[in-house]
């Protein structure tokens, strides 16, 4: 998730314009920044890696002459945020610049095919294939829209772009494809950026760009088209009445709302990962002598759902551990046949990396899998995957979550075809599933956050809650648990279902909460079982079941449902969700600020 920003004005200088826009977005990403402006028939472009006032201060981005411009702030999803990989990206003959949001994957292939032409890439980035399709469209005597258009129809995957070209310098061409895009119209500017706070103290006027829309940008107007047929849109601006807070979260009240909401999204993200590191990791896994899956907190139960699917499709024993606890209880262990998958959000987990540090210096192969690109992780890991989540803000983790568990699905998955231990047919429909979690996860939102806010309201004083699952659902029922936890301070327990009579079972009395997650899994009869248990007790029943399960609904005073029918491995990605929504709901109806827990961190950098 970058952040992109393109200003055309009749007589105003855009550099400082630009750089103070970047800085508004720089929530969506801060691994480098890079400007670009028209001027005197040339391109001038300051780019580096670093924050917006670090890169300012080196390079004094306002100085850039001209009245048109585009401008990068950069979260890095292909190639480590060095300075030949910042935005702008330029052709051959550095007439053409491209700020770009989002994936192209199809780049390797483009890439492969415009170097055997002879064009010279200076990144390694997707994005710059982006100028170097346009430069080869200039060459055929396309003018610069037309020849944007026949790039855009070479790509697959999202993005949101603007280009700037000195030979037309009267014009931004921008597009759309997922990757967000908004125009900000002025009075003597207009701008395209990839959300409203970018614009929003310089004009409340805006227009949403559409999926599939290009839009022709002059210093007194804007003009929309339709990618695939060409056909004019006429879209009228809409006035803005957020104010600049509320425009960072996108009209959300918290962070943590926006995030849970953006899961779709990210979840899309990880269904276009580059193959062949998949492929790679697969690779490793499938040959180790034995796997540990090494995270803490969230992540933590990321590995242990993963474990699960990691046996049951692939037939992989895999051994979830508590990073912190890594070296005590696996440590003698590790040795050169040993594999670490390491999973940390940011990368940076004290925790997480000293278990790899450790492993690595017995000659285990150390594999990653994170959310930030240049993070000490990729740097110590033999292969990395970057999860595609965009900056996570809030700190309870919601959507790199769920999509740590996409990638770790399709890992189990790759795995399992590489030892074909399961049929084809279970695959396919494994991988169908997959494709379709975004919508619903999507509609598992939809269909329960109003129930969360009832159920917020009737539990919100309950002085302590109890979570259980069976088999995969142990790993949902703890992140719930977590969740509940750590933002709303009640104190919480979860356990595996079947665990719970050995113990934790003598707490229960009248009115006690206990969550239970409850796919239609082979574990639902014990389930049952179980519940039958509490509700004997006093228990109050509030379940997360499948669309449609009456049975349990009946046994439930209060219940989530979640569509789509999954097949159990993927059921954590959509069962999380609404324990993610009453978890926040909670926190909102006791006064406390979801975003900012007390005593915690987003990155634990200490060990
Ligand atoms: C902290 C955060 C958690 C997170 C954990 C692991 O405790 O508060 O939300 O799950 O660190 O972070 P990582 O970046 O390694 O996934």
């Amino acid at each position: 998730m970058c952040g992109i920003f393109g200003c055309i004005s009749k007589d105003v200088k855009v550099a400082p314009v630009i750089r103070a826009a970047l800085k508004r977005l720089e929530y969506r990403g801060y691994d480098s920044v890079g400007v670009a402006t028209l001027h005197e028939g040339g391109i001038h472009i300051k780019k580096d890696q670093g924050k917006i006032d670090e890169v300012h201060r080196l390079y004094n981005l306002d100085d850039l002459p001209g009245n048109v411009g585009i401008g990068h702030t950069r979260w890095a999803t292909h190639g480590a945020p060095y300075q030949a990989n910042a935005h702008p990206h330029i052709d051959c003959l550095g007439e053409i610049a491209v700020v770009h949001n989002g994936i192209i994957e199809n780049f390797s292939e483009l890439k492969a095919e415009l170097e055997s032409s002879g064009h010279k890439f200076r990144s390694k980035t997707d994005t710059e294939v982006i100028p170097h399709l346009i430069e080869d469209n200039l060459k055929k005597g396309l003018g610069l829209v037309e020849a944007t258009l026949e790039a855009l129809k070479r790509l697959r995957g999202s993005y949101a772009i603007a280009v700037i070209s000195s030979r037309e310098p009267d014009k931004i061409v921008c597009a759309r494809m997922e990757s967000p895009l908004v125009l900000g119209l002025g009075e003597n500017a207009v701008y395209c950026a990839s959300d409203i706070p970018a614009f929003l103290p310089l004009t409340n006027r805006a227009v949403v760009i559409e999926n599939g829309e290009l839009v022709i940008l002059r210093a007194d107007g804007y003009e929309i088209r339709s990618i695939e047929d060409w056909k004019q849109i006429i879209r009228e601006p809409e006035i803005i009445e957020w104010t600049a807070e509320m425009a960072e979260k996108q009209g959300y009240p918290h962070f943590m709302l926006k995030e849970i909401h953006e899961q779709p999204r990210c979840l899309t993200n990880t269904l276009r990962l580059q193959d062949q590191y998949l492929d790679l990791m697969a690779t490793f896994l499938d040959r180790a002598g034995e796997v540990f899956l090494v995270a803490a907190g969230t992540s933590y139960h990321a590995c242990l759902a993963a474990s699960y699917m990691f046996s049951e499709l692939a037939y992989l024993a895999t051994h979830p551990v508590i990073a912190s606890e890594f070296i005590e209880q696996e440590g003698m262990a590790v040795n050169i046949n040993s594999t670490i998958l390491a999973v940390s959000q940011s990368g940076e987990t004290a925790d997480t990396l000293s278990a790899v540090d450790y492993a690595r210096n017995r000659a285990a192969t150390i594999l990653g899998l994170t959310n930030v690109v240049g993070s000490t992780l990729t740097r110590i890991s033999r292969v990395y995957i970057i999860q595609q989540s965009g900056p996570e803000i809030g700190v309870a983790a919601t959507k790199t979550f769920t999509s740590q568990l996409s990638v770790l699905a399709q890992l189990a998955l790759r795995v399992a075809k590489i030892r074909g231990k399961v049929g084809h047919k279970q695959i396919e429909e494994i991988e169908e599933k997959i494709r379709r979690i975004p919508e619903i996860v999507e509609e598992t939102i939809r269909e329960n956050e109003d129930r969360a806010k009832k159920i917020a309201r009737k539990y919100k004083d309950k002085p302590v809650f109890f979570f259980l699952g069976r088999g995969i659902s142990t790993a949902t029922a703890m992140e719930g648990r977590l969740k509940l936890m750590e933002i709303t301070y009640i104190p919480s327990i979860a356990y595996p279902a079947g665990e719970s009579k050995h113990g934790p079972i003598s707490l229960i009395e009248p009115g006690f909460p206990v969550v239970f997650v409850c796919p239609m899994d082979e574990t639902r009869k014990m389930i049952i079982g179980n519940i039958m248990e509490m509700k004997a007790r006093g228990a109050m029943i509030l379940s997360v079941i499948e669309k449609g399960d009456e049975e349990i609904k009946k046994l439930s005073d209060d219940y989530f449902e979640v569509p789509g029918n999954l097949p159990k491995v993927l059921t954590p990605i959509a069962f999380v969700v609404p324990l993610q929504l009453m978890a926040y709901y909670i926190a909102v109806e006791k006064g406390l600020n979801p975003d900012k827990p007390r005593n915690l961190a987003k990155s634990v950098t200490v060990k």
